[in-house]
């Protein structure tokens, strides 16, 4: 019994420790998900899925997203910036060519995206 909570605790603990270190942009990830969730904005919802996250009816025309956290940071920014250049045929609008996002919403939801396991 006395084992068991102490390593409940040291998982809480380490949960801290790893939410901490993603600390300094929790605003930036809090702001990703608001445009990553917002139809009028970034409406990624309309075409994803994600991870362990539960989204009213999301759209599947795009894969369901996972695993983004062991992407670069760059490649997230390409992919959402301009998904044509790795994917000619993408069915994904260039959100950052067609100037529907800002340099800083796409870091805003870059940052989200990395939190994505
Ligand atoms: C109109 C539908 C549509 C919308 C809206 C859309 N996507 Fe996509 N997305 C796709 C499709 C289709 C793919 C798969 C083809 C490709 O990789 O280009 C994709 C691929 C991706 C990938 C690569 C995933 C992987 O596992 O390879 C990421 C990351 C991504 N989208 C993020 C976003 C984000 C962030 C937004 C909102 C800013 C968004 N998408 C909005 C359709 C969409």
């Amino acid at each position: 019994m006395q084992t068991k909570k102490l390593f409940l605790a040291a998982a809480v603990a380490a949960g801290m420790v790893i939410t901490a270190s993603a600390g300094g942009n929790a605003d930036l990830v809090k702001e990703g998900e608001k445009i990553f969730n917002t139809k009028k904005i970034g409406n990624c919802l309309a075409c994803h899925a994600v991870n362990g996250k539960k989204i009213d009816n999301p759209g599947n025309l795009g894969p369901k997203l996972q695993g983004l956290s062991v992407w670069p940071e760059q490649a997230l920014y390409d992919k959402i910036y301009n998904p044509y250049t790795t994917n000619p045929i993408s069915a994904m609008p260039p959100f950052g060519l067609n100037g529907v996002l800002s340099d800083h919403q796409i870091k805003a939801v870059v940052a989200y995206l990395k939190t994505i396991k």
